[in-house]
């Protein structure tokens, strides 16, 4: 089994470049299937959940074709029997954003039938505010036999749809299969994520008629047909955030090229109030940090405010500050899971229900490690990469889902890091690496 074999205690210094974000391709990549024409999309981050989303669309007929590694052709044009199709495979059952295609399937063919859901195990993660959307549309949905959701409609006809709570997914959800509909829909307290502007500036481009995504209302004005596009997917603020953050717990100076910052003020700020620098310039921010940083409180938030997905790497980063710290995850009641693994490397944290006091410590000791999530896989990396001595990631997969060439990366940056296959080779890392 692939594992990351790390030794810490380099301050990363360098530039990186950030992919496109992997949560807008998911959605965007859904929605290239509500037309019969071809779409370009450049900037799909080339990693585990888009390569798995593809192979779906690719499976349901649809010609996908990689132009380069990160530039796909999508033509939904040549499906046959749309009306029918079945999506499920073991590898779409793993990922979240296969829900993505109960939207634009039901948009398009008025039938969706695709396998439950998988993603990170950081919750609940109830799908019941889309399928309230579906059904405000005018579809009506049901779980068969095998763990499939089918939803389906003689016609949509637009609504007005209250969002019960702020989610991502049901937002996009509902756009994906409201931008066929006939007639207006409005959805309220929509989450405002720079991915629902992307998803939603990527549908306008084919001929649908959007206003409002980034704000909490949106409305959507059905139109008859979408056509092809060519599109750049925007940079990912979290692939951003967990390199910033990186650059603050290894002490380190990281340039982060190709983000745009506005998306990542809420991380800055924080950044800034622990004791790191963050200098903004266009298209690129740095980070720099002299290792001596202050304690801080965070609650995680829909966007504006501070992102779950960046909930773990900020408490690898504070668990290395001075003094007390307290976080309360808001979004998802199951993301402190690395909170044991970083015990092991002499972290001081509790938990309490869904708020962790943090106790700032000198430092970390290199530890064999579990990645139990993506998010908090790659926090448990930047906890490597600070701590003393050599440690081992394993359950890699779940990092390579929303992280291209991570490791090439890191490597790139100065950090010590190397994807290993047996225990000769991580010898042969350690006695390489002294
Ligand atoms: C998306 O998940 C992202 N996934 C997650 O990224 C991200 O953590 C999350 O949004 C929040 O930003 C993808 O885009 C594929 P939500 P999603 O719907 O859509 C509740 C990562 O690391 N809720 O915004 O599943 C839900 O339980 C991943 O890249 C309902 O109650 O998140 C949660 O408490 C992990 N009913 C809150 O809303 C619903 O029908 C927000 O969830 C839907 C959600």
């Amino acid at each position: 089994m692939e594992k990351y074999v790390i030794k810490g205690g380099q301050r990363l210094e360098g530039e990186v470049t950030i992919a496109g974000a992997k949560n807008a391709a998911l959605g965007i990549l859904a929605a290239a299937v509500l037309t019969d024409e071809e779409c370009i999309i450049e900037n799909v981050p080339y990693v585990q959940d888009t390569r798995v989303l593809l192979a779906a669309i690719e499976n349901m007929g649809a010609r996908v074709k990689y132009i380069d590694r990160h530039t796909v052709s999508i033509n939904a044009g040549v499906i046959e029997d749309g009306e029918h199709l079945v999506v499920d495979d073991d590898n779409i059952r793993k990922i979240r954003a296969g829900y993505y295609l109960l939207g634009s399937l039901l948009g398009k063919y008025k039938y969706a039938n695709v396998a439950l859901p998988g993603g990170c195990d950081i919750g609940a993660r109830p799908i019941d505010q889309h399928t309230k959307g579906f059904e405000a549309l005018g579809a009506n949905w049901e779980i068969v036999k095998g763990g499939n959701i089918v939803v389906q409609a003689d016609s949509l006809t637009g609504n007005h749809i209250y969002m019960d709570v702020v989610t991502v997914g049901a937002t996009i959800n509902i756009m994906l299969a409201a931008v066929l509909a006939s007639g207006k829909t409005t959805i309220e307290n929509a989450a405002k994520e720079p991915h629902i502007v992307d998803v939603a500036n990527f549908l306008n481009s084919m001929g649908a008629n959007i206003k409002g995504a980034g704000t909490d209302v949106i409305r959507i004005r059905g139109v008859e047909r979408l056509k092809g596009t060519e599109y750049s997917i925007i940079p990912d603020q979290i692939e951003a955030g967990t390199f910033m953050t990186m650059a603050a717990a290894t002490g380190g100076n990281i340039l982060i090229k190709n983000v745009i910052p506005k998306h990542l003020e809420a991380i800055s700020s924080k950044l800034n109030e622990i004791g790191a620098h963050v200098i903004e310039y266009d298209d690129s921010v740095r980070v720099m940090s002299d290792g001596r940083l202050k304690s801080t409180h965070i609650k995680t938030l829909p966007y504006p405010g501070f992102p779950t997905d960046m909930q773990p790497q900020m408490a690898v980063t504070l668990a290395l500050s001075k003094g007390t710290s307290v976080i309360t995850e808001s979004i998802f009641e199951n993301r402190f899971k690395y909170v044991s693994e970083l015990a092991r490397m002499g972290a001081r944290i509790s938990v309490e229900g869904n708020t962790a006091i943090i106790t700032g410590v000198e430092g970390y000791t290199g530890a064999g490690l579990v990645a139990p999530d993506l998010r908090a896989g790659a926090a448990l990396v930047i906890a490597a990469l600070s701590a003393d001595g050599f440690s081992t990631v394993e359950d890699i997969k779940y990092i390579l889902r929303g992280y291209e060439d991570f490791d090439g990366k890191i490597r790139a940056l100065g950090g010590a890091i190397e994807v290993v296959d047996s225990e000769r080779e991580e010898q042969k890392f350690r006695l390489r690496v002294g």
